[in-house]
């Protein structure tokens, strides 16, 4: 098994953002930030990265957004094998760049975007020896449904609702896997609605339609044909559930709520959940008194480029006391 000792990340229980949304709910953040890499991608890079050894395979290849190319990169290194990555040129957030390249990946800069990526790594993997770790390789999902295992474990019972940002939309699937592995084993008693957001200019779901130049600040989900795209539309439909959309300003506004009243540092992919959950609270769609669990899919480390622009500018000062002083204003 190739390994980082992924998974149990901590279920947060989110008072300020009840407080700020309706107050009689119960809502707890999964921070998969927290895991070996930074992202919730960790848990199904164990699993594929581990069958990949076991086939004989001595390389793998994905196209990326940037966290499943750190995550490659990293587990490839631990396993020995080769990584290849493609990232859409302009749109990975600098700590995932860097991480890939730090862990000795072979780091290819596309002009084109990450569903373009995306088809030219399946072509190869098809016709190369080499692996493909893309979500498309059934063992990715399987590693990441242990994320609702988790969930039922930590909360002792399913929530009524569960919010997750959709990109590639491996993730909604594979959590709405494991929570129906986890109720037909008798482990809970009911199963929740999934809430996936898409990012508004990059919502191929939402609206039906491929979208060609997918746009958004959260360049994790900048996707605009989905490969988990059917099995996405049928976790929300078997499960009582919806796709919906949130606009980059939504985002952000989400983004630096998180970090000033929770503590919690995700990055813009992650905050779409959140600037979600305040959208669809204020619309009237979630019961009052339930349970939510969010999905906070990675780190805010990974992109500290959007976290600066995004905050008041660090100040400069002369090494002086009255200068410091000045500034303090205590
Ligand atoms: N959040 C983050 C931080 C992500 O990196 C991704 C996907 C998602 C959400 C969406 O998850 O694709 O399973 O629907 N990132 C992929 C990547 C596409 O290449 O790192 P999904």
């Amino acid at each position: 098994m190739v390994t980082l000792l992924e998974g149990n990340t901590p279920l947060l229980p989110a008072p300020r953002l009840a407080e700020a949304t309706d107050p009689s709910l119960a809502i707890f953040l999964k921070c998969e930030g927290f895991n070996p890499t930074g992202s919730f991608k960790d848990r199904g890079m164990t699993m594929a990265m581990s069958k990949a050894v076991e086939a004989g395979s001595r390389a793998v290849i994905c196209a990326s957004t940037g966290n499943t190319s750190a995550s490659a990169a990293a587990f490839a290194a631990r396993a020995g094998l080769r990584a290849f990555v493609m990232v859409p040129r302009g749109s990975v957030a600098l700590g995932k760049l860097s991480q890939a390249a730090i862990h000795g990946a072979k780091v290819l800069v596309v002009d084109g975007n990450f569903d373009q990526a995306l088809d030219i790594v399946r072509r190869i993997a098809e016709t190369h020896p080499v692996t493909l770790v893309n979500s498309v390789n059934p063992f990715r999902i399987e590693g990441q449904k242990t994320g609702a295992f988790e969930v039922v474990d930590q909360l002792g019972r399913a929530p009524d609702y569960h919010l997750i940002p959709v990109g590639n939309a491996g993730n909604i699937t594979a959590y709405w896997r494991g929570y129906r592995e986890y109720h037909r084993d008798g482990k809970m008693g009911s199963l929740p609605r999934m809430v996936g957001f898409q990012a508004a200019g990059a919502a191929p779901i939402y609206e039906n339609r491929v979208i060609e130049e997918p746009r958004t600040v959260a360049t994790a989900i900048k996707i605009g044909n989905p490969a988990s795209w059917g099995p996405a539309l049928e976790a929300v439909k078997d499960s009582r559930g919806w796709v919906d959309i949130v606009t980059d300003e939504e985002i952000l506004r989400a983004y630096r709520m998180l970090a000033r009243e929770e503590g919690i540092f995700m990055e813009p992919a992650s905050a779409a959940t959140v600037a979600g959950l305040v959208k669809i609270v204020k619309a009237g769609r979630i019961e009052p008194g339930s349970t939510l669990v969010l999905t906070l899919t990675g780190h805010g480390l990974k992109d500290p480029d959007t976290a600066l622009e995004s905050a008041t500018r660090p100040t400069s000062v002369p090494a002086s006391l009255d200068a410091v002083l000045a500034q303090l204003g205590l």
